[in-house]
């Protein structure tokens, strides 16, 4: 199977948002800002990760297609966004720190993934606004039970 990571292209904007729709997500900016993943030209996964400073990224979007989880296409897309953030960003950047930290507000349920893949719990109060405030007062936070996380490369 042929799998690539590439940044999204207006054509394909309807596949992306019905991936991020069956769970309840939607685009956070312009279909360009987003990752995919395409197994056989199949979008497969889809993410967005925005460059907040020099050294700090931070993850707004991070899902699976259904059919496709548990075979490890989340935990590669991540792998390689952890390598080279800057890489994913739109526009495309370089840290010009060899240490930088990424970071995301998880729904509880994903945790295990993000735990498996190197970040660690932690509070609210370390990300960068406006994300240490995006779930107060959210009507959906008991479901959703978000945690804020984060990946360290020093
Ligand atoms: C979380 C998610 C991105 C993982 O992608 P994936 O391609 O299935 O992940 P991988 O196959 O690389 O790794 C799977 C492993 O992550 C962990 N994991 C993933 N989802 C999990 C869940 N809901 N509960 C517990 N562990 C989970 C498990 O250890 C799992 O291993 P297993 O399949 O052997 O049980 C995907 O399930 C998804 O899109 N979920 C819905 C949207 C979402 O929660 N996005 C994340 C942040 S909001």
């Amino acid at each position: 199977m042929h799998t690539r990571i590439e940044f999204a292209t207006s054509q394909a904007e309807d596949e992306l948002q019905e991936l991020f729709t069956a769970y309840g997500m939607s685009m956070a900016g312009d279909v360009d800002e987003h990752i995919v993943v395409k197994q056989d030209n199949k979008i497969v996964a889809g993410a967005m990760v925005a460059q907040l400073d020099n050294s700090l990224y931070h993850i707004l979007l991070f899902a699976v297609r259904m059919d496709a989880r548990s075979q490890g296409v989340g935990s590669r897309l991540m792998q390689a966004m952890l390598r080279n953030p800057g890489r994913y960003c739109q526009p495309p950047g370089e840290s010009s720190d060899a240490s930088y930290q990424v970071t995301t507000v998880a729904r509880g349920t994903a945790v295990p993934f993000y735990e498996q893949n190197g970040f660690i719990a932690c509070d609210f109060s370390e990300l960068a606004y406006p994300f240490d405030t995006q779930c107060t007062g959210c009507s959906d936070k008991n479901r959703c039970n978000p945690v804020a996380m984060m990946f360290a490369r020093s």
